[in-house]
């Protein structure tokens, strides 16, 4: 009997992926950061058993009804919002994420984000290397406190609990809001609920982890900002389509909010040129949240082996649709 035959759309470890080669012909993306061009990925999913993705490629309809052969998409990320869940129900596709395994990873760099747009780190590395240390003086480069603050975490799923873990470890004080509250996380870590209004207006600190979904697009937007304390920041670990990007920018360089952290961006990659990109008060990275080397491995393997079991018409690990 033949083995399936499976795409990956972006060169990964090798041996991350032993679960998969095991049962499948494997074809793959050679290069590492730069996406699989569309042409190229329809090609591919019109012969392929299964596809392992990246949150840069669109999983749409067009595609899944082009791809007859396709019973099982994973997504090298826990975010699915780059695939047509629908489509590919309707299509008996199952669809795998990657939960669980990024959660501490993605939690430490929001508190990383987090600690770094106050204390006005890269800012300051930045500032140093360009040989701008003259002197020392009071306020140089003076940022705010994090200890004993207020976190506003919007999104309470488990890198919101990892987050809000972290938190207590610097005597703050968490709020959180979520679709549904989370009686259990209040009693182990004392936090407070709170509604998307007080939580802007209370927290020192908003950190957005929610999902992107219809709901969720564009919530962080002029009003939201004008909820704010002045001396907030807003943090994005999330998906860049959560924010009026636009409002931000009014809001950070107004001087309605202190600053702000993003790891996300309503169009990855940026441009060079993206406004948000040039601020001193707005630290940006390019979409790390989950990017240690470890963790980025163990997604792999998650995702090789849902793969593989869905092939063996086994349950997956992980799949969107228990
Ligand atoms: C995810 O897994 O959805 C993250 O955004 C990847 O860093």
């Amino acid at each position: 009997m033949t083995k399936p035959y499976v795409y990956i759309t972006r060169k990964l470890d090798e041996t991350s992926l032993t679960p998969l080669k095991e049962v499948a012909h494997i074809g793959m993306w050679p290069h590492e950061d730069e996406p699989c061009p569309r042409e190229e990925l329809e090609i591919q999913a019109a012969k392929a058993d299964g596809l392992l993705t990246m949150l840069s490629d669109q999983v749409d309809e067009a595609l899944l009804s082009n791809a007859p052969n396709v019973k099982v998409v994973a997504n090298l990320a826990v975010g699915y919002d780059n695939i047509d869940v629908q489509a590919a129900k309707e299509q008996g596709i199952i669809v795998c994420h990657t939960p669980d395994v990024l959660t501490e990873s993605t939690a430490d760099l929001a508190f990383a984000l987090l600690m770094a747009s106050a204390r006005r780190i890269v800012e300051a590395s930045d500032w140093m290397k360009k040989g701008k240390w003259t002197g020392w003086g009071p306020f140089l480069l003076a940022g705010a406190d994090i200890h004993h603050k207020t976190l506003g975490i919007v999104g309470m799923g488990s890198i919101g609990t990892a987050l809000a873990k972290r938190a207590k470890g610097f005597d703050m004080k968490v709020l959180y809001h979520n679709r549904s509250r989370k009686p259990e996380v209040e009693k182990q870590l004392g936090v407070s609920y709170a509604s998307f209004e007080d939580l802007l207006s209370e927290s020192d600190f908003i950190v957005c982890l929610t999902p992107l979904t219809p709901e969720t697009k564009l919530m962080f937007n002029e009003k939201a900002f004008d909820q704010m304390k002045r001396s907030a920041y807003f943090i994005n670990v999330s998906r860049g389509q959560t924010v009026d990007e636009d409002a931000l920018y009014e809001a950070v360089t107004t001087g309605k909010i202190a600053g702000a952290g993003l790891d996300v961006f309503s169009q990855e990659p940026v441009s060079p040129t993206h406004p948000l990109t040039k601020l001193n008060n707005v630290t940006v990275l390019p979409h790390i949240g989950s990017a240690s080397v470890e963790t980025r491995k163990a997604m792999m393997h998650l995702c090789a082996e849902n793969i593989a079991l869905v092939l063996h018409g086994k349950q997956a690990k992980t799949p969107i649709h228990p």
